[in-house]
């Protein structure tokens, strides 16, 4: 297989010339490119179609995702398929994926701790992400939380000033969107209720506001001849 060592990363063997996730997903199994294979049960690749129209990026797999192999399907991703059908999103035209591929974790009694990922460990990863992004070619990008904006905007981003504004994606996609990571949105359950609400709103108008930069294939059910089988 031909592989492409990055000028910045010259560890990093990312395969070139193929767009098939399946085989960029087992390549990507075997990357040391830092320390967290160590520790995780396995890389956690994206999912979705290819083509897909908008490309979601979170942070990095959690716990659930460790040990399944797939990316959002914990708590978090509860939050937001919620989330995403709230604004009208199809959860199976949109491809799911982390800036970084394994758990950064560490014990806390019985428990695997979420660690935030270092910029080397998300550097490490981005070959990958880069990769995932060519064979996608999503029209929309929409990062999850600061760490995936800062993939593209550099470490100076912050959420709290940039926060759920289209802006030009190029080279990427045409637009890039950043939002709420939906596990910030976990940790204020159970504090105070109305803010929860506002920010959980605001996270929904986010996600619509990036689905308005593309156009999602109809997923109506349409009940054609309904009405003349009725009357017949
Ligand atoms: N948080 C993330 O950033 N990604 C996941 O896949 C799950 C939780």
């Amino acid at each position: 297989m031909d592989e492409k060592r990055s000028p910045s990363l010259p560890h990093v063997h990312v395969p070139v010339g193929t767009e098939d996730l399946a085989e960029l997903a087992a390549a990507a199994q075997r990357c040391q490119a830092c320390d967290l294979y160590r520790r995780a049960t396995q890389v956690v690749f994206g999912e979705g179609p290819t083509p897909a129209p908008m490309m979601l990026i979170g942070e990095q797999p959690g716990d659930r995702e460790d040990l399944s192999g797939r990316p959002f399907v914990g708590p978090a991703g509860e939050l937001l398929d919620d989330a995403l059908d709230a604004a009208e999103i199809p959860r199976e035209q949109v491809y799911v994926t982390n800036a970084v591929k394994h758990f950064k974790w560490e014990p806390r009694g019985k428990r695997r701790l979420h660690m935030k990922p270092t910029t080397s460990e998300i550097n490490a990863c981005r070959g990958w992400l880069e990769a995932e992004i060519a064979a996608v070619r999503p029209e929309v990008i929409v990062c999850l939380g600061a760490t995936a904006a800062q993939v593209f905007f550099g470490r100076a981003f912050r959420l709290t000033q940039s926060r759920g504004v289209l802006e030009d994606g190029a080279p990427w996609a045409s637009r890039i969107l950043a939002t709420f990571h939906p596990s910030a949105l976990l940790r204020m359950k159970g504090g105070d209720e109305g803010e929860y609400t506002r920010v959980r709103r605001a996270f929904t108008l986010d996600l619509a506001e990036a689905a308005s930069a593309v156009s999602f294939r109809s997923t109506r059910v349409r009940y054609r001849g309904a009405r003349s089988s009725a009357s017949a």
